[in-house]
């Protein structure tokens, strides 16, 4: 069982020891000074004692840019920190740690932003080097790599961009034009950090906008970073400004808008709706030859589908962010065959929203008013319904309410099951308390409910009764 999820991968020589990975999530949780702290490093601990395979470290900065609280790596100074975060992490577990590296360009509250056409020559020279300072930085640290930032809306994307509007060396107009501040970055990086040290690159595979590049160019943009030596690929898509929504007295935010949303896609979206990019983009790089790593991301999170994926060749490793901050133990759980016991994120995005707005990002399936996420104990009892028909619903006006009484144990959420119409039974929300309005009904349909009560650990207990309703069609007259 989970063969491929428990297999081994090696980036550049360095053993990770199964396929998962939390990709880079801003905490907030460092001041805006930037230095590693206790709290940042407790968060990523918690991934390392889950044992998640690879831990990619939140963006970091580069370089000296003002910003809201942001971990930094733009200075010497900053060192002491990450060693303390990298040893604390190897200290735990085999888990395997790499900073991505970030460097953005300029906003402003008025709105306005600085684009890559405004940079000089003398501008771009200094990015580059501040991107083979910070890959120093990084190795001298303990980290085992590098993740090298060229998705969303931060400068190495901008470049990639269809929408670059330069008309130099770094022409917008073709493709080999937007690879080469990339290719100039990494031949950098590569000098500084040798080449034994994994280089890995994060980028969008779509860029989700107007007129942006989607998977016709990515699969080429995948084969060049390859050509170029990096030792993986982490895909995202989106997350650009050019749609952002401007908010009042806000600086422009690149995930406010469509792309943003297909960036971190909501409760709105189906599972899993990006893995075709990863398994388009592995193909093109495979069949030249290139068998570096590619990792896919998007609403991963049921391990019979990371399975999946890994078998069928649609992905190397299995990206997974709010599943993983929602529980760190994902990966502990399915090795002890105690699946059952995962919370399931439900992909309501209060960690992204708390993101955007510089607040400390945490789960809502967390207990209340709790900076990391609970620890697995496995002892901890499940909840048990104390009595036989918990849960009641009732069609109104084209929702189904349920209602259910409460399970006793230390409980810390509710997971409602639904089947649609005798199909596959899915988690659809996860309440604190005892009551939720499905709005997502169509009559004439069947529909089946439970309820699971969890612990804050993940412990879950036995399914509630199951409710059936057959809801009327509706009848519209001429
Ligand atoms: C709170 C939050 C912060 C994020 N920060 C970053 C980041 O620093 N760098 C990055 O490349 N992606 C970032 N992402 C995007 C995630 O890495 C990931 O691609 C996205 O959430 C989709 O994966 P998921 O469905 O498994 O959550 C962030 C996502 C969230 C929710």
């Amino acid at each position: 069982m989970y063969q491929h999820i428990f297999k081994p991968v090696y980036i550049n020589g360095i053993k990770i020891p199964n396929r998962i990975v939390v990709p880079a999530m801003v905490t907030r949780l460092s001041g805006e000074d930037g230095y590693v702290n206790q709290d940042i490093i407790n968060r990523y601990v918690k991934y390392a004692t889950g044992n998640v395979g690879l831990i990619i470290v939140e963006a970091m900065a580069i370089h000296q840019s003002k910003s809201g609280p942001l971990l930094r790596i733009s200075a010497d100074k900053f060192i002491d920190g990450h060693r303390e975060l990298t040893r604390a992490v190897h200290d735990s577990s085999d888990s395997k740690i790499m900073p991505q590296l970030i460097h953005f360009m300029k906003v402003a509250r008025s709105g306005w932003r600085q684009t890559i056409d405004m940079l000089s020559e003398q501008d771009i020279r200094t990015i580059i080097d501040d991107f083979g300072q910070a890959a120093v930085r990084a190795r001298e640290a303990g980290y085992d790599g590098i993740e090298l930032h060229s998705a969303h809306a931060y400068t190495l994307s901008s470049f990639l961009s269809a929408l670059n509007k330069r008309r130099d060396r770094y022409d917008g107009r073709t493709l080999e034009g937007r690879l080469r501040m990339f290719g100039d970055v990494m031949a950098v990086v590569r000098s500084k950090v040798g080449d034994d040290f994994p280089v890995g690159v994060r980028f969008v595979a779509d860029e989700m906008i107007k007129d942006g590049y989607t998977l016709a160019d990515s699969r080429l943009i995948a084969l060049r970073m390859a050509q170029l030596g990096v030792d993986y690929i982490s895909l995202s898509v989106g997350g650009k400004f050019e749609d952002a929504i401007k908010q009042d007295g806000l600086p422009p935010y690149p995930y406010t808008g469509y792309s943003g949303e297909r960036c971190m896609p909501g409760a709105n979206y189906p599972m899993m709706p990006h893995i075709h990019y990863a398994a388009a983009i592995k193909d093109m790089i495979n069949s030249k030859g290139y068998d570096i790593p590619v990792i896919s991301v998007g609403k991963i999170n049921n391990p019979d589908d990371a399975e999946q994926l890994l078998t069928t060749g649609k992905a190397d490793m299995i990206g997974m962010a709010r599943q993983l901050l929602a529980d760190p133990n994902w990966v502990k759980k399915v090795a002890a065959k105690r699946k059952d016991d995962i919370i399931h994120c439900v992909y309501c995005n209060v960690c992204k929203q708390l993101d955007e707005n510089f607040k400390k990002v945490t789960c809502f399936l967390w207990p209340r008013n709790q900076l990391q996420a609970p620890d697995y104990n496995p002892a901890e009892r499940p909840p048990v319904w104390d009595r036989d028909r918990p849960l009641t619903a009732r069609y109104i006006d084209g929702t189904v309410k349920l209602e259910w009484q409460k399970a006793r144990g230390d409980i810390s959420g509710y997971d409602i099951y639904r089947a649609e119409d005798g199909g596959e039974i899915n988690i659809i929300q996860a309440k604190k308390g005892g009551k939720y309005t499905d709005r997502s009904v169509l009559g004439g349909l069947k529909y089946h409910y439970y309820l699971r009560a969890y612990t804050k650990s993940g412990q879950a207990s036995a399914p509630s009764n199951v409710v059936e309703l057959d809801l009327p069609m509706e009848i519209f007259n001429a």
